[in-house]
């Protein structure tokens, strides 16, 4: 072995996660660098077989989170991918796929961690029982008019970033699957499991059967006292139910008050399921 090769982090190898006959994941882009895989797995949408497609990066330079954020994620440690989904839905339903696939993230997460105890976080974060954050979804659609033409899944999973190695900010609010699991985990077992996972709630929402009930189950914000950021300004109340298009139901001393986007910025009793 040459001194060079000494010092080189060997590459992974993800191609025992390309998945030739199944719907997720037929195709894998990898790429060490890209701006964000979201915005690669939008070109894929209008591409011949584009459907299914998945866009793995190691480090992306303007990756995205929710609400304006930006989505740190160092190489080699973590999973940072997009998926592109041509799917079989009307718009009036595209809220079923951020459930589905937040299923799809806490059940490989699951997986990976057994033992540990993680749940989500509305509207889709996983999260450990602490409530630190473990993985982050960014859903983007495309609609024309009343169909759903396209849909981007964008999924951070932290997997092997240890907390002495994230910034400070960070480290008070993400936990890592490796410090959950108590060992490295294998990052192309962990993507192969959750494209076997995306695939199978695909087909059960394309076939009609909703994510719901599994979502609420799954969901620890339920019966929490939180405040949640909105467009139009902070709502604090206790979270009372998931109502039948994914919205959360808060319990305020105005009322009832439905929020179909938002971020809980804090809560306050209950415990993780
Ligand atoms: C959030 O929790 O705010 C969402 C984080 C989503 C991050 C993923 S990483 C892969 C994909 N590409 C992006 O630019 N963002 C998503």
């Amino acid at each position: 072995m040459s001194d060079r090769t000494a010092v080189l982090a060997p590459l992974t190898d993800w191609s025992a996660a390309v998945r030739a006959r199944a719907r997720i994941g037929h195709t894998l882009e990898v790429h060490e660098t890209i701006g964000s895989t979201n915005d690669r797995a939008r070109e894929l949408l209008v591409e011949v077989g584009g459907d299914g497609g998945v866009v793995l990066a190691e480090v992306q330079t303007v990756g995205r989170g929710r609400r304006g954020r930006t989505w740190l994620s160092p190489s080699g440690l973590n999973l940072t991918l997009s998926v592109a989904l041509r799917p079989a839905l009307a718009a009036a339903d595209a809220w079923q796929l951020g459930l589905a696939t937040a299923l799809a993230t806490l059940e490989a997460c699951r997986t990976a961690a057994p033992g540990s105890v993680l749940g989500l976080k509305w509207p889709n974060d996983v999260v450990a029982g602490d409530e630190r954050k473990v993985a982050g979804l960014l859903l983007e659609t495309v609609m024309s008019g009343e169909r759903l033409t396209g849909a981007v899944l964008g999924i951070g999973i932290n997997v092997n970033w240890r907390s002495s190695e994230m910034p400070a900010e960070i480290a008070r609010q993400a936990a890592s699957l490796s410090s959950l699991a108590g060992a490295d985990v294998d990052r192309v077992a962990l993507l192969d499991r959750l494209l076997d996972s995306l695939d199978d709630e695909l087909v059960a929402v394309e076939s009609g059967r909703s994510p719901l009930a599994r979502y609420r189950a799954a969901c620890v914000t339920l019966g929490r006292e939180v405040t949640v950021d909105t467009a139009t300004g902070p709502v604090h109340g206790t979270a009372v139910g998931i109502d039948a298009s994914g919205s959360l139901v808060l319990e305020t001393p105005g009322g009832r008050v439905a929020l179909s986007a938002g971020e809980v910025a804090s809560v306050r009793g209950g415990s993780p399921a």
